[in-house]
């Protein structure tokens, strides 16, 4: 598995599993119904790196997972990075997530942050225990936060780690 930063040419390719995984609202605390434009200009916002990772070589090699990193706040607190990541449902399970978030853990590092914290991970994700793997506290909870199709109303954990 490749990973790099993407192109404006990848987009087509991160927009079929961001709009299933958007659209399914259980992990994202975005508007399921985002139309394509505005999730482009979300995730391709130009104040983010944005990566791929690409399954294959050459011609054949398929984008199946794709994540931004960007400072979370401004001013003296820029230095504190936030990141968002999404593997293509069909492609999760594979170690793509691990590898795509150690991947941005250590561009985080190079580009000189200090920290990096999630606002807003649904507390019934499977990711939870990823991100704990890799480090990553729960700060804290805001309860009742989210309306999960499935399992009604759950906290959005603010979770941290050093760099
Ligand atoms: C979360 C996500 C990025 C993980 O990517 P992935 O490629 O499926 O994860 P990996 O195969 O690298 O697995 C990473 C670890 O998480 C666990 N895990 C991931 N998804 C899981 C699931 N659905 N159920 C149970 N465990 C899961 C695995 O056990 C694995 O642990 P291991 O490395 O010790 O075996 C991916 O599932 C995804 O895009 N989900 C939808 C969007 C999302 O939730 N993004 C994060 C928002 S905070």
């Amino acid at each position: 598995m490749l990973i790099r930063e993407a192109t404006a040419a990848d987009w087509p390719h991160i927009w079929p599993f961001w709009h299933r995984i958007v659209a399914a609202g259980e992990t994202y605390a975005w508007d399921p119904d985002t139309p394509e434009a505005d999730a482009r200009s979300l995730w391709m916002n130009p104040a983010k790196r944005v990566y791929v990772a690409e399954d294959g070589t050459g011609t054949g090699s398929t984008v199946v997972a794709s994540a931004y990193l960007t400072p979370n706040y401004g001013g003296g607190a820029a230095r504190i990075a936030n990141a968002g990541f999404m593997v293509d449902p069909d492609r999760a399970g594979r170690g793509t997530g691990r590898a795509l978030a150690e991947y941005v853990l250590d561009a985080a590092r190079a580009d000189g942050y200090r920290a990096m914290v999630f606002n807003a991970v649904v507390e019934t994700n499977p990711a939870v225990r990823l991100w704990t793997s890799l480090g990553f506290t729960v700060l804290g909870t805001v309860p009742d936060a989210f309306d999960h199709p499935r399992h009604g109303r759950v906290g959005l954990h603010i979770m941290h780690r050093a760099l």
